[in-house]
């Protein structure tokens, strides 16, 4: 079947938005019918589906699975170890010295990865804890690590980087926290990460079951895809999940706007730390 399907009809493509804008918060633009026509095509013939039509039918179904996995399909999974790396420098600098000294005393620190794609945030900034305290994974310090797509949440769970995907780490920090598997292909993360790490199917528009406060938030190159209210929507979310002075990280591309209650750190534009009572 390749991908050689015809173009969306405009009624096809109005459906797909309305769904990924109403499930994801996703804001399609006209422009990325193209794309949207690509992506779905190789749903439809993975699932050996003829027409975009019989595969809408599927998506409308109740109790779907494939309403999130064709939304799932529309976003990119692409990440990094270490991306945007003056973020991990902020951390490791200005943040976690004190949350360090706060969990060394006994309290707990919570620190979430929101959009994971594959776990590289997540991973990151375990090796960041490590390497400052590395008994880390024996105090009450976790790092969540939640994504819509249930296909990069069970890949972040395995804890298995194929050797392509080891960009943005230094040969000592895999040599320090990954083990080769022994086709050499493959790098499997630390135990100690593993202990410090939980991966979770969570779509950030629903709801969310985490009992307590985080003490920093990456969600980086994630909500430049939603509409401004799911934006609005998301910061306002997550000022009442930061504890009193917890920090927010967004992408390069991202910014919360004045009015959320959160303070740009001065050293840079994309991290937040929360201020307003
Ligand atoms: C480009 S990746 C960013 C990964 C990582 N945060 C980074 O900056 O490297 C965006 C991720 O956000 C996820 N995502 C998009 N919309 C989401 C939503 N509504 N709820 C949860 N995850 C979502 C996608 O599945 C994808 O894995």
């Amino acid at each position: 079947m390749g991908l050689s399907f015809p173009p969306l009809t405009a009624a096809q493509f109005a459906k797909i938005c309305k769904i990924a804008l109403d499930e994801a918060g996703l804001n399609l633009l006209p422009t990325k019918q193209t794309m949207v026509a690509t992506r779905l095509g190789r749903r439809l013939s993975r699932l050996a589906i003829d027409s975009y039509d019989e595969y809408l039918a599927l998506v409308d179904a109740p109790d779907s699975h494939e309403r999130l996995r064709m939304v799932a399909a529309l976003t990119t999974n692409v990440s990094r170890f270490f991306r945007e790396a003056h973020h991990f420098e902020l951390l490791r600098r200005q943040i976690l010295p004190e949350l360090i000294a706060a969990a060394r005393s006994g309290q707990r620190v919570r620190l979430w990865s929101a959009g994971c794609a594959n776990g590289q945030e997540a991973v990151s900034m375990a090796i960041c804890l490590l390497d400052q305290e590395p008994a880390a994974h024996l105090l009450d310090i976790r790092i969540l690590g939640t994504d819509f797509d249930p296909s990069v949440v069970r890949y972040a769970q395995l804890g298995t980087y194929h050797h392509s995907m080891l960009g943005g780490l230094t040969g000592d920090q895999v040599a320090r926290y990954f083990t080769k598997d022994t086709s050499a292909r493959s790098y499997r993360v630390d135990v100690r990460i593993t202990q410090m790490t939980l991966f979770r199917d969570l779509n950030l528009h629903g709801h969310w079951p985490m009992p307590g406060r985080f003490d920093a938030i990456m969600c980086r190159n994630v909500a430049i895809y939603f509409d401004r209210a799911h934006q609005d929507a998301l910061w306002r979310r997550f000022w009442s999940k930061l504890t009193l002075d917890g920090h927010l990280f967004v992408g390069h591309s991202e910014r919360v706007p004045s009015g959320f209650g959160y303070q740009a750190h001065s050293t840079c534009h994309t991290a937040y730390q929360r201020s307003r009572a």
